[in-house]
């Protein structure tokens, strides 16, 4: 279930790494050890976006979230309050309910961050978006 050339997990390694970081230099260390289970979680959706939905049936970016976050439940047990936002807000703006916390604004960033440079990465070494 690649993102582009970069697997999922990847991307959520690469978020959560880089969260934490900005974490540490924004003063929210505090809160550090959620804002790395909320990235490494925020995409924890076992399909195919490129070629399947969400058990929604809905649009996997719009719908994707509320899926991560059940799978996540269900595997890890009760998210924190910060690690459920971290989750369910990481599309903002795509979804229209924006991130409730300064750490889960992070972890939302941080994604489009990585997204785009692995977008960039992709478009750079020939191989496309492989959207379309
Ligand atoms: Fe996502």
């Amino acid at each position: 279930m690649p993102h582009h050339d970069a697997t999922l997990a990847d991307h959520s390694v690469a978020v959560a790494f880089y969260a934490f970081k900005m974490a540490k230099l924004c003063g929210m260390a505090g809160n550090a050890d959620q804002i790395v289970r909320g990235a490494l979680l925020h995409d924890f959706f076992h399909y195919d976006w490129r070629t399947a939905k969400p058990r929604s049936g809905g649009l996997h970016g719009f719908d994707h979230p509320r899926e991560a976050l059940e799978n996540a439940e269900e595997e890890f047990g009760p998210l924190t309050r910060i690690e459920r936002d971290c989750v369910l807000r990481h599309m903002w703006p795509l979804t229209p309910i924006p991130p409730r916390y300064g750490e889960s604004l992070l972890v939302c960033l941080t994604d489009k961050a990585i997204a785009l440079q692995e977008s960039w990465r992709a478009l750079r070494s020939g191989k496309g978006l492989g959207v379309l």
